[in-house]
């Protein structure tokens, strides 16, 4: 399998090339999830789920200079471009190819201290995700964390509304801070980047609930469960392993 099978590699590109304009206060976000990894943790196994081009990782092995990150990702190109961006961590960082709906990779890690995966659960359908969460909870150590950050479905059409026009804000914001032009949010439309503007439910995006995905994450068993940051349709959430 050279990509997944609904995400291409021209969605890849796509994304190497706008992410920085598409995602809402990336780097708050990035803080965000590194602020939930406890940071007592000596030689933590982290494992991000559709690692992407290595932002995340990057941070994590930054802030944490004992851990190791688990990179995993269906796309080669995000795969080398993570192998480029991380060559200098040596084998503290660890790429692997993986379908993020497959089972065959699952059973393999355990005692994981943290599970991380930003912008890819919502991939999966609900049942998938459920699937997900319950293997997660197996992978983890007691004590360990696993921190989503994913678009969520509004749970109505004026939520929907909200956050089609804050997303749609945040994007041009942040074409004029980087560019002092609009081109980035003009990508951004003619992509049609914005699902809760352009929803197709034959699309490779199946966003669920909030709601429900924090009642997923308890019916796994994680407790603590919470809701972090949200923006624009964007959110941060997760729960804890108890000890
Ligand atoms: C929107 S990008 C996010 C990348 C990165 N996590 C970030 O936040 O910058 C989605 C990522 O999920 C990966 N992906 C999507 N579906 C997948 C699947 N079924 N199996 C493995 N990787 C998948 C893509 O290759 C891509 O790297």
């Amino acid at each position: 399998m050279t990509v997944t099978s609904s995400w291409t590699e021209a969605n890849s590109q796509t994304f190497l090339d706008y992410g920085r304009y598409f995602v809402p206060e990336r780097e708050r976000q990035i803080e965000t999830i590194c602020g939930l990894i406890p940071s007592a943790l000596e030689g933590a196994k982290i494992v991000e789920l559709c690692c992407g081009e290595g932002l995340l990782a990057q941070a994590l092995l930054e802030r944490l200079p004992d851990a190791t990150v688990r990179g995993m990702d269906g796309s080669p190109e995000m795969l080398a471009a993570a192998g480029k961006r991380l060559a200098g961590f040596g084998e503290r960082f660890q790429p692997q190819h993986f379908d993020l709906a497959g089972s065959d990779w699952r059973s393999a890690i355990r005692d994981a201290h943290a599970v991380v995966s930003s912008l890819a659960i919502h991939h999966l359908d609900g049942p998938e995700k459920q699937a997900l969460f319950a293997d997660v909870y197996r992978m983890l150590a007691p004590g360990g964390v696993f921190v989503i950050a994913d678009v969520i479905a509004p749970a109505g059409k004026q939520a929907e509304s909200v956050a089609a026009e804050a997303w749609d804000w945040a994007v041009r914001q942040r074409s004029l801070e980087l560019d002092g032009n609009l081109d980035g949010f003009e990508l951004f439309q003619r992509e049609e980047w914005n699902l809760y503007r352009y929803f197709d439910p034959d699309d490779i995006d199946k966003p669920s609930p909030l709601y429900a995905q924090l009642q997923w994450l308890a019916a796994a068993g994680f407790v603590d469960v919470d809701v972090y940051w949200m923006q624009a349709g964007h959110a941060i959430f997760g729960g804890v392993k108890g000890e």
